[in-house]
């Protein structure tokens, strides 16, 4: 009985154990649609249409055919280097991912 007192109070102390296991959060695309053009518009198109202004850099609305949102979603949050060297490395939170990669499903097109 004691054992079972003492694992509730530490999921209480780790700020509930129920929220670890919860699903990602939905995302808001007009946030996402701020953090894309904050973050990511000095190198990539962000709008549904336009040139990257750097012409290395894929137009956001074409990514997400090559990148699965679920792992975009964890490597923005992760904050790992997105397959190469040449992006800054992004520090985000989880929602700022899901806002981010929501306002991305509004923009995407077929890669020309
Ligand atoms: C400093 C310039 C720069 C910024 C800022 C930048 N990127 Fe990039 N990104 C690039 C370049 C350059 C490439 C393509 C490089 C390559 O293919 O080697 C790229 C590629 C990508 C890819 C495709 C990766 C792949 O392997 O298919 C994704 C997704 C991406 N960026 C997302 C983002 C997001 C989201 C942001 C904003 C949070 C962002 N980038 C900000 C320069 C940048």
């Amino acid at each position: 009985m004691r054992s079972i007192v003492t694992v509730a109070l530490i999921c209480l102390a780790l700020g509930g154990c129920a929220t670890r296991t919860s699903p990602a959060p939905v995302g808001d695309p007009v946030e996402g649609q701020k953090v894309a053009s904050d973050l990511c518009s000095s190198c990539h198109s962000v709008g549904a249409r336009g040139e990257s202004p750097n012409h290395k850099a894929p137009p956001l609305r074409t990514v997400l055919s090559a990148y699965p949102e679920d792992k975009l979603v964890r490597d923005l949050t992760d904050a790992v280097h997105i397959s190469h060297l040449k992006m800054p490395q992004f520090f985000f939170g989880e929602t700022h991912a899901a806002d981010l990669v929501a306002y991305l499903k509004t923009i995407q097109t077929q890669p020309e």
